[in-house]
């Protein structure tokens, strides 16, 4: 039986990606902050004894770690899904605490869960870091957003060159718009945003191929690719004339 660790699995894309990796026949250790909903996540799997629990917080550093000295099992797939989104709301008068908050959240939460559980996944193994195509083109308010998943961005890269020689894969995931609560607070239109098992399903699938980057949905990831491809001054226009309208 392989063993799959995911974190933010109390809600959305990684509670989706657990059960669907528990109805699979795999062995999850879903992690989040939310006790209850870890619980409730549990009780739904077929198999709750294949379903191992584990409650912390990415941005303590000291606890993650802890949990990661206590993990006795081999990880076969390490999935970094944990992360939430703050805008930058006014930004002449710009929130920096708001932003410290944010990258701790997205960016240095995974650092300290690359510290703990790499080490647990033996050759042959995977990683993959879930980041977002917000990082592709500029979009109004998401300057810590977009700065924190712009870094998973090429922490993917890197990291896949020198996990390499550990037989390690490593995968980009750049969702577009998911349907989860992260995305029922937004106030904006949110073109082609898809069902959570949509997005879990295209996961799975990229990440069972062992794909270095997975885009869902493809065909919204790809519009955005080849609008980074724009030269930057059309790109920031296009940009500026979304704002606007
Ligand atoms: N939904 C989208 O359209 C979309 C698009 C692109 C990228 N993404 C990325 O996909 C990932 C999952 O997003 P989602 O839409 O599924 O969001 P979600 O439904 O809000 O779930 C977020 C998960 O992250 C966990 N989390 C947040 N802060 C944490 C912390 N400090 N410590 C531990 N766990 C924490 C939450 O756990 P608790 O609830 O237990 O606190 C929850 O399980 C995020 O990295 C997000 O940026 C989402």
């Amino acid at each position: 039986m392989k063993t799959v660790l995911i974190t933010g699995a109390s809600s959305g894309i990684g509670q989706q990606l657990a059960l669907d990796y528990l109805n699979a026949g795999w062995q999850v250790i879903a992690c989040g902050r939310n006790l209850d909903k870890l619980a409730a996540l549990k009780q739904q799997a077929a198999e709750p004894d294949h379903c191992q629990t584990l409650s912390f917080d990415v941005t303590e550093r000291a606890t993650v770690l802890a949990v990661g000295q206590q993990l006795t099992q081999r990880l076969d797939l390490v999935i970094l899904n944990a992360g939430t989104s703050l805008y930058i709301e006014d930004a002449k008068h710009f929130d920096s605490e708001r932003f410290t908050r944010l990258i701790t959240i997205n960016l240095l939460g995974m650092g300290y869960c690359l510290e703990a559980f790499t080490r647990h996944i033996p050759p042959g193994g995977q990683l993959a870091l879930v980041g977002s195509s917000a990082y592709l083109f500029p979009f109004t308010r998401a300057e810590a957003y977009g700065a924190s998943k712009a870094a998973i961005a090429y922490l993917a890269q890197s990291l896949s060159l020198d996990l390499k020689p550990h037989q390690i894969t490593v995968s980009l995931i750049t969702p577009g718009f998911v349907a989860t609560p992260l995305t029922d607070q937004n106030d904006f239109p949110m073109p082609m945003r898809i069902s959570v098992s949509q997005a879990a399903a295209d996961i799975r699938r990229g990440l069972a191929k062992r794909k270095a980057l997975i885009s869902t949905p493809a065909s919204f990831v790809f519009f955005l690719r080849l609008l980074n491809r724009l030269p930057y001054r059309v790109q920031l226009w296009l940009a500026q004339s979304l704002v606007r309208s």
